[in-house]
């Protein structure tokens, strides 16, 4: 670490460092330890950069290896480097006047210098997976007050080519933890939900190789793009976007394209919609110079995701989309006529009401929210069951995330909402199988004590303080479902505050958010897999 300004200070004597050969002090509010070797002279903060248990306890061998003994982190005393650890150690110039006092040049390095050096930082801990850490270097923005959204958009750029199939839950989830995070005043919430952002990317990207993308540049054309999509060509459309960036084309210009193609399959269960819809609100908030790192990954999930209209359960979204115009009608729907169909009629049903599509889209929003709210729990903890019969929470919730997603894109291009709707009702038809015929047998809305008809605002604001901002999962797709399912249910009623589905989707979050979430099922998993081979 290099100083710009002489700021020596006497520290103390060489006669009193020689006694032990270590000496702490206290300086400009630091503890400083100051240690004398074969090699020299060096002095650190006492403070270890991991947990914070003092050097001036550790072992020093080798003349500048400072060894902390918490936990074994090994520190370079001449050159600074971490040898065994993470975090960087704050080390101090050391100098020894004519009288034999020992000074130290107390200099902060100027502002930049810090900034870079933490976020030089993030990619060491970004891929090590190390939580702790990246709340550490995000703490430590903030104190030299930088804005430390520079290490969001840091990350994204840094891990963008380390996800093998493109996006993952970690962009939507850091557009919904950095809007919730401008709610916040609380200065260790507000650094959880940045520890979250990062957290997620590295969680999805720990480990992993780069899968790079081509560096090849080719003149934007929608069609092209939307060619190279439907063929999975991959390297034909990153090229496309990155001529379209080198053009200075924003989001705004590119989000129709790749909404027109997320939206053209039943694919990834409703992730491509939801991805698309959830670049802007990221780009509103950490600025249009982060679209590279958000897009690229995006093109890759769009060529490689599973497309599942072309599985027998969903094919009827091509058929009934194919004589579309013929058959389409603004027939009025409610929420029943679409409960307890399967697939195919659902979406038969849809074509007959599209033509008034706001009308539909909260035809089916109800239909979602009633089943997330009479969800079959059991259904999750079945063992002997085939493995296309996989449920769980997030098989129904994400019929209302999608449905949101689907309404923001074809509210700014009403031509896509055919499609979307269509999306909506694959889920309605799937789901029907894992839901309680007859209403929800253990009267969730009764037994919660909670006035549903008091504000939403407050029911929601509490349950994303308990349930997500102080969530306790393991796995941060647990989480992130549970913020952006709240956070979705929250700008629907804002928006729709008299919608007839309002109590159903309050009831409805609050039960999903409050139940267990049962992930890795041994036994079953054992059970598919011997009928599976057994099978031949
Ligand atoms: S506190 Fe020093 S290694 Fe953990």
């Amino acid at each position: 670490m290099t100083s710009t300004n002489d700021n020596w200070v006497a520290a103390t004597t060489l006669a009193e460092l020689s006694e032990k050969g270590r000496k702490l002090v206290r300086l400009d509010g630091r503890q400083v330890a100051i240690f004398q070797t074969e090699t020299g002279l060096y002095a650190c903060n006492n403070r270890c950069p991991h947990e914070g248990f003092p050097l001036m306890e550790g072992t020093v061998s080798d003349g500048c290896v400072l060894t902390c003994n918490w936990h074994n982190w090994k520190f370079d005393l001449e050159n600074g480097d971490t040898l065994v650890g993470g975090d960087k150690l704050r080390r101090y110039p050391v100098r020894i006047n004519e009288d034999g006092i020992v000074e130290l040049d107390m200099t902060e390095p100027p502002q930049n210098q810090q900034r870079d050096e933490i976020l030089s930082n993030l990619d060491e801990a970004l891929h090590k997976n190390d939580y702790s850490r990246l709340s550490r270097e995000l703490a430590r923005l903030d104190m030299i007050g930088v804005d430390p959204l520079v290490a969001v958009k840091k990350a994204f750029a840094l891990r963008m080519d380390r996800f093998e199939f493109g996006t993952t839950h970690a962009m939507p989830g850091a557009a919904d933890w950095l809007a919730y995070r401008q709610e916040l005043t609380d200065p260790y919430e507000r650094l959880a939900c940045l520890s979250e952002v990062l957290g997620h990317i590295a969680w999805d990207s720990a480990y992993r190789p780069v899968y790079p993308f081509t560096t090849d540049v080719a003149t934007w054309s929608e069609a092209e793009f939307s060619r190279a999509i439907e063929a999975e060509d991959e390297n034909t459309a990153v090229a496309l976007v990155r001529g379209a960036l080198a053009d200075g084309m924003t989001w705004d210009d590119l989000r129709p394209a790749f909404a027109r193609c997320a939206m053209r399959h039943y694919a990834g269960f409703g992730h491509s919609v939801i991805y698309v819809s959830k670049v802007s609100p990221l780009i509103d908030i950490l600025g249009g110079d982060v679209l590279e790192s958000l897009i690229l990954p995006l093109t890759r999930h769009l060529c490689t995701v599973t497309r599942e209209d072309l599985i027998p359960e969903f094919r009827a979204f091509h058929v009934v989309r194919k004589d579309w115009d013929e058959h389409v009608d603004r027939e009025p729907a409610s929420r029943d006529d679409f409960l307890g169909l399967p697939v195919a009629r659902v979406l038969s049903r849809v074509r007959k009401s599209a033509a008034d599509p706001q009308a539909c889209y909260h035809a089916l929003m109800e239909a979602a929210v009633w089943q997330v709210r009479h969800f079959d729990e059991s259904v999750m903890y079945r063992t002997n069951m085939p493995i296309g019969t996989n449920v769980n929470w997030l098989d129904v919730t994400h019929a209302m995330t999608t449905a949101q997603a689907v309404r923001e894109l074809a509210t700014e291009l009403p031509e896509l909402w055919g499609d979307g709707l269509l999306q909506i009702g694959c889920f309605i038809g799937r789901n029907a199988k894992y839901v309680h015929k007859d209403g929800d047998p253990a009267d969730y809305a009764g037994r919660s004590g909670i006035d549903w008809e008091g504000d939403s605002e407050t029911i929601l604001g509490d349950l994303l303080h308990s349930k997500v901002l102080y969530h306790g999962c393991t796995d941060f797709i647990e989480s992130v479902h549970r913020l952006k399912t709240i956070s979705m249910v929250r700008s629907e009623l804002a928006l729709f505050p008299d919608a007839p589905w309002r109590k159903d989707m309050l009831v409805a979050v609050h039960r999903y958010v409050s139940s267990e979430f049962p992930r890795r099922r041994a036994v079953r998993v054992a059970y598919q897999s011997t009928t599976f081979v057994g099978r031949g």
